[in-house]
């Protein structure tokens, strides 16, 4: 008899999810699903309101990533707009990015993923999260929050509140930058710098010791996207998008981020509210990609920063090009904190970031507009139509965490087959499966583009499919 371990819920990621395995008589894995189990329709609820709004109201999609769908959101409407908005608006925007990506990508490492590094894998699942890391390693749990905390604290000073900031808006941003707040940022850049300079050489000892997990979590070839800057340097915000391969020849180049369908499609699958993107030419399931910090810094030349680019070199030397291992994740995502706080610093010690011209003013002129960012967790689109009074009249948006649906499912069954045997359940082994999905940072409020507070919902079905039993919980 063929029997289902499941997980559920996930521990340690935005969201909830489960995972279920299904393992034969011997106990060996033969099938293992990764399952988003929330939904509510966001793009349906936008219709009828007005484009000027979709920054704002899009930013509440997620507590996590509201920064993320402004950019996003915002160059949306410049394109529907048809307006160039001022370079120091750009700027700007561009500032309170980073700043975004390490807040985010510190709570990652730090609060999620950093305990399995500092109590292993195997340690008590009671102690293993962010308490017992205080309890283990209280320095680096206190360098977590400060990290944390300048990025916050940037997001704040620009946008006036720090959850759901409306300060990026269509044509740029709602107010210039002051000496006084430019001075105050500037004043918190040292600590960032000395807690990443001290967390980076941690980690690349640390993760010496973890060749099993490098070796099956989600170690495959797949292609890769990102945005990337035109002279080939690291982007989060601006460029084209660009798609590598496993062997890292370049399969697309120079792709303007509007014509993003013509290499993307999505494919629904049903056991996952997460819908499936994959590489349009090479069709589904074949044309699997990743995006985030590992596809980046895989699709980038350089960083564009001097210290990132010591840092991505040494990267290079020690795994090989392109990486594969989707363990990996977290050393990329070092190396994009310290790049990012050395553009916060080199964007606010340019003069022009106080010039008073950030917004240009205009109204609908184009009645479909697409901006595409990439958010800490990967490339992110938000895709619109309106009418000729800028009212929406339909949205699409493909979301960081859904490009990489298709790896997260390969990866979880690529771990249960090495570590999980179904005879002798050990806590351990359930735990390398949620830390593959861990790597990925995925957020689980975008990917199912969830508006305002979600219910929890877990469902109880058979092998048919059939759901025998339902609890939500609001
Ligand atoms: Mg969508
Ligand atoms: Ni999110």
């Amino acid at each position: 008899m063929s029997q289902t371990i499941t997980i559920d819920p996930v521990t340690r990621i935005e969201g909830h999810a489960k995972i279920s395995i299904q393992v034969d008589d011997a106990g060996a894995v033969t099938d293992a699903k990764f399952h988003v189990t929330q939904f509510r329709g966001f793009e349906k609820f936008v219709e009828g309101r007005p484009m000027t709004e979709m920054p704002a109201i899009t930013a509440r999609i997620c507590g996590i990533c509201p920064v993320s769908h402004l950019m996003a959101s915002s160059k949306t409407v410049d394109d529907l707009m048809a307006v160039e908005i001022p370079p120091t608006g750009a700027e700007l925007r561009r500032l309170m990015n980073y700043a975004q990506f390490v807040q985010s990508h510190a709570l990652s490492f730090f609060h999620l993923s950093s305990p399995d590094f500092v109590l292993g894998l195997d340690s008590n699942p009671a102690k293993r999260n962010v308490w017992g890391l205080i309890g283990a390693n209280p320095a680096m749990a206190k360098d977590g929050v400060l990290l944390r905390k300048f990025g916050q604290n940037i997001i704040e000073i620009l946008g006036g509140k720090r959850v759901h900031p409306a300060w990026t808006v269509g044509g740029g941003v709602n107010e210039p930058l002051t000496a006084e707040k430019r001075d105050e940022i500037l004043r918190t850049i040292p600590q960032a710098m000395d807690i990443i300079q001290r967390t980076l050489p941690w980690f690349k000892k640390v993760f010496e010791g973890f060749n099993d997990e490098i070796a099956s979590f989600a170690n495959f070839p797949t292609l890769f996207l990102s945005l990337v800057h035109e002279d080939e340097t690291l982007s989060f915000y601006d460029g084209f998008l660009r798609i590598t391969d496993a062997e890292g020849n370049i399969v697309v180049d120079k792709h303007d981020p509007k014509r993003y369908g013509e290499i993307i499609a999505e494919a629904v699958e049903d056991h996952s509210f997460l819908k499936s993107p994959y590489y349009k030419p090479m069709g589904y399931p074949e044309g699997i990609y990743r995006v985030g910090p590992l596809a980046r810094l895989n699709n980038c030349k350089t960083t564009g920063t001097p210290l990132a680019d010591k840092e991505l070199l040494e990267y290079r030397s020690r795994l090989s090009h392109p990486v594969q291992s989707s363990f990996h994740y977290h050393y990329a995502r070092l190396i994009e904190i310290l790049h990012g706080i050395e553009k916060i610093n080199e964007i606010l010690l340019n003069p022009t970031i106080l010039n008073t011209r950030v917004r240009a003013r205009a109204r609908v002129n184009r009645n479909e507009g697409v901006g595409v960012s990439e958010a800490p967790r990967g490339t992110l689109i938000h895709h619109y139509k309106v009418d000729d009074f800028g009212r929406m009249t339909w949205a699409n948006l493909i979301v960081s965490t859904g490009h990489n649906s298709l790896a997260m499912n390969k990866g979880v069954l690529q771990v249960a087959k090495k570590f999980v045997n179904g005879k002798k359940i050990q806590e351990g082994m359930l735990n390398r499966v949620e830390a593959v999905i861990r790597c990925y940072d995925p957020c689980l409020s975008c990917s199912t583009h969830a508006y305002g507070q979600m219910p929890m919902d877990v469902e109880i079905a058979d092998r048919s499919g059939r759901v025998l039993d339902r609890v939500t919980r609001d």
